[in-house]
């Protein structure tokens, strides 16, 4: 059976409306997906937290699955994302992580020799489970579901440093002394990374999202040195698929005009930047944001009167409503709904 959605007028067309804004349709409403949709502000969720750990609820296809379900019980997303993280393919290049809660990577990579010993895996090894889940997934769903992945740089950010931290001073220095063996690593998690997406296409993601949450850290010549030319890679070995590709940086709105120029669909941004002065630096791109996360912690009419102010900055072209960055363990329920409804009810211009 062939999927519709019903636009604001009444009429239904084939096409999910989250593909058609991802597409670049000006579409009559925003849909909207929440980053981290599934997780600790759900009881539900924090219920099979209680019986499982975080890695037996991503590597176990039933439980990863319903997961991602759980936030589409209770709100009306336009999207799904496969319930996972950025972290799951490293494993099979030879280190495990933990979380407690924030990463703890087992033996951090400080030198060439510790880069060498990182395997890059065949696609079928890298996660089995996550095409299982995709597939049980999209025999279900009746919205889009987004795959995902992380960056390298970002990849490489909690590899070399080996934990979370705000600034990220051994890495940055890593950059700057060891730069080879920088770039070694960063082959490798793009050759890994492209495998990783591709088999999640392969298995029926719709859309793909690349997360580069700790891009903002570094300045221009950085970030063209070290992040450009691996992200570029990966988006030109997605394009065959025709899929939409999403990019996010975090704290990286001087990073802007260099994000204007990558093979993407859809620039996600975060909540610094209103997103009508971001769209003239991204060019022609769908934007994907911006609420601060921060605001679902306050009170439904807050949230309704700031997820309005971000749909009114939206309206220069297409839009894909979000938050700036993940929900917080913290959001309250009430609050996401009263966001969900006010997205739902702000009619954009006639589409396209
Ligand atoms: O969006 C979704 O609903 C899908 C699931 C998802 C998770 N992580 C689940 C998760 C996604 C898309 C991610 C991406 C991710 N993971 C990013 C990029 C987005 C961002 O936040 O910048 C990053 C940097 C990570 C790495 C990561 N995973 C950290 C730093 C932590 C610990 C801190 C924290 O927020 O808990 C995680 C753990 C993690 N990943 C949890 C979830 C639900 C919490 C685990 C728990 O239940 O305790």
């Amino acid at each position: 059976m062939s999927e519709t959605t019903p636009s604001s007028s009444g009429a239904s067309t084939e096409t999910p409306l989250f593909l058609r804004a991802a597409s670049g349709e000006n579409t009559s409403r925003a849909p909207i997906w929440l980053m981290r949709q599934a997780g600790r502000y759900l009881p539900e969720y924090r219920a099979l937290k209680e019986k499982y750990t975080f890695w037996e609820l991503c590597r176990t296809p039933e439980l990863a699955a319903e997961v991602t379900f759980q936030p589409l019980r209770r709100f009306a997303f336009d999207a799904a994302i496969l319930f996972s993280d950025i972290m799951t393919p490293l494993s099979a290049m030879g280190t495990e992580i933990e979380f407690a809660p924030g990463p703890i990577i087992q033996h951090p990579v400080r030198s060439a020799n510790d880069v060498a010993a990182l395997r890059i895996p065949d696609a079928e090894e890298i996660a089995p489970f996550v095409p299982k889940i995709i597939k049980l997934l999209r025999s279900e769903l009746k919205v889009p579901l987004i795959g995902f992945g992380g960056a390298p740089l970002t990849l490489a950010t909690y590899l070399v440093e080996g934990k979370g931290s705000k600034d990220y001073p051994l890495f940055r220095q890593f950059l700057r002394a060891e730069p080879e063996a920088a770039h070694q690593l960063l082959e490798k998690l793009t050759q890994t990374t492209i495998r990783y997406l591709t088999t999640q296409i392969e298995a029926g993601a719709q859309a793909i999202q690349l997360f580069d949450s700790w891009a903002g850290l570094h300045n221009e010549d950085m970030y063209q040195t070290f992040g450009v030319p691996y992200i570029q890679r990966i988006l030109e070995a997605l394009a065959p698929y025709k899929v939409p590709r999403i990019y996010i940086a975090v704290g990286a709105g001087h990073l802007y005009p260099l994000m204007g120029q990558f093979p993407v669909e859809v620039i996600s941004a975060d909540w610094r930047i209103p997103l009508d002065r971001v769209r003239p630096l991204v060019g022609d791109k769908t934007l994907q944001g911006n609420l601060d996360p921060a605001i679902l912690l306050a009170t439904p009419e807050v949230v309704k009167a700031e997820a309005e102010k971000v749909l009114r900055a939206g309206l220069g072209g297409p839009h894909i409503f979000n938050l700036g960055h993940g929900i917080f363990p913290q959001a309250k329920i009430e609050n996401v709904a009263t966001l969900v409804e006010t997205v739902h009810n702000f009619e954009r211009s006639q589409s396209a």
